[in-house]
């Protein structure tokens, strides 16, 4: 195998990264990014690769979210903040039904660069380079706006930097209003078939911390201070590299890490074994997930485990398991079997979003909440009969009231979707949509 270097992907089959129109314009860029400071450290990194593994071991459980992608226009502090809000709350309902601790990773803070099917968009006869998350280019549809421009890159870092600076500031102030469950917005409960239970949820957890508070000397450590990981697709390879840097270790021994994320991971769009991301990840030494959907074979996964997770090191690898609800059944076994037989060890994650995409007769992309949650029992389900762990759940959600998935509580059909359908690529779980499924899956686990 070649040395590994920041640049050595550069060498290899590069897919889904675009042509940029001056190749100086973008050096430059790069060079000044190099410069900037990193956004997080491998000291969280490490703690981050840690509870990854105490996950894997079944004592943590993962809850990672956030939009498909973020786009600088909802970089605001409202988005933030809700963003933040209903996953602190989601997990602090997780924790109470599972009784184990919740670790939060964001799809936050970078993600910000999309995979796409095709190259290029046609329209009334326009042909024009297809749009790659905000980081690229911008969604309108003109040569303009379409060309990549690599001043975005630069935005994209800063607005990563200002979503991180109120993350961190809210985590280390403790957000109040987690101490208030009375005080969520759970008006969607009045349309619930479930209301009876989750008021007694609110109610039981509302007591727990009270309970907590009352005793002297007593703090609750999961209200206090909340950590949060940040995630995003490592996708804009140029970007990546930009923020990769050499730090030693307490021995001294140098140690190359991506300081853009905590936890990067790759899609199988760009997940060929001799790929450049695959050759990029290889080298960092943050913890990597690797999404594995239907057309993931036995003998590309185990190439992968042999290239990202040599050294079995507990924590380096999550596997992201996006099936469809119809398919997961047999699909997912074949792929635990095949890592039970390497011998490795690795986190599972179920990602029950991507693989339950649809089009509504209007040609609108989105997905219905029976499926996510159909397919999150089955995974729930097929790990137990299998011998092996589910350690946590990956959605594509929103704290704001949008309407991109049906169903749920409040029944929303395809009517409803042209109400509040503000992604640019995949429909996401709304604020209700998002809080509901936590309690469904607090549910599942009492059961
Ligand atoms: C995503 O997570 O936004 C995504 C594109 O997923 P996948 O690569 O699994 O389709
Ligand atoms: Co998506």
């Amino acid at each position: 195998m070649q040395k590994w270097q920041p640049e050595s992907w550069q060498t290899k089959t590069i897919r889904q990264i675009p042509d940029y129109p001056s190749a100086q314009a973008l050096d430059a860029t790069l060079s000044e990014l190099a410069n900037y400071p990193p956004l997080v450290t491998p000291l969280e990194i490490k703690r981050l690769k840690q509870q990854l593994a105490n996950a894997a071991a079944g004592k943590a459980f993962i809850l990672q979210g956030g939009d498909c992608a973020e786009s600088f226009a909802e970089c605001r502090t409202n988005n933030i903040i809700n963003k933040t809000r209903i996953l602190l709350q989601m997990s602090l309902i997780l924790l109470y039904g599972l009784r184990k601790p919740i670790v939060r990773v964001g799809r936050i803070a970078g993600q910000f660069a999309k995979p796409r099917s095709e190259d290029v968009e046609t329209r009334d006869g326009e042909t024009l380079t297809t749009y790659r998350g905000d980081i690229i280019n911008q969604p309108g549809f003109s040569a303009k706006e379409r060309t990549p421009d690599p001043q975005r890159i630069l935005t994209a870092y800063n607005y990563a930097a200002r979503t991180l600076n109120l993350l961190r500031a809210l985590g280390s102030g403790g957000f109040a209003d987690l101490q208030h469950p009375e005080n969520w917005d759970l008006d969607f409960m009045k349309h619930s078939p479930l209301a009876g239970e989750y008021h007694k949820l609110v109610d039981k957890i509302e007591d727990v911390i009270s309970f907590i508070q009352s005793i002297p000397g007593m703090d609750a450590p999961e209200l206090g201070r909340v950590d949060f990981f940040t995630s995003h697709e490592a996708l804009l390879l140029p970007y990546e590299q930009a923020l990769t840097h050499c730090i030693p270790d307490d021995n001294g021994t140098p140690f190359w890490y991506n300081l853009s994320a905590h936890l990067p991971w790759v899609g199988m769009r760009t997940a060929d074994p001799d790929s450049a991301h695959i050759e990029y990840l290889r080298g960092i030494n943050n913890p990597i997930a690797i999404k594995v959907g239907p057309r993931m074979t036995r003998e590309w996964l185990l190439q992968l485990l042999d290239i990202l997770h040599p050294d079995n090191e507990p924590g380096r690898i999550t596997l992201i398991h996006r099936f469809g609800a119809d398919t997961i059944k047999e699909q997912l076994p074949p792929m635990l079997d095949t890592v039970k037989a390497s011998g490795k060890t690795v986190l599972w994650l179920c990602d029950p979003m991507h693989g339950n995409t649809e089009k509504t007769q209007d040609g609108i992309k989105t997905r219905r909440f029976d499926n996510i949650l159909s397919e999150l029992t089955q995974a729930f389900d097929i790990h137990v009969s299998e011998g092996t762990l589910l350690g946590g759940v990956h959605f594509e959600l929103t704290g704001d009231n949008v309407t991109e998935c049906t169903g749920g509580a409040r029944g929303l059909s395809d009517k409803d979707l042209h109400k509040g359908y503000k992604s640019l690529v995949d429909p996401r779980l709304n604020y209700e949509q998002s809080l509901e499924m936590a309690m469904l899956i607090a549910k599942k686990f009492k059961g």
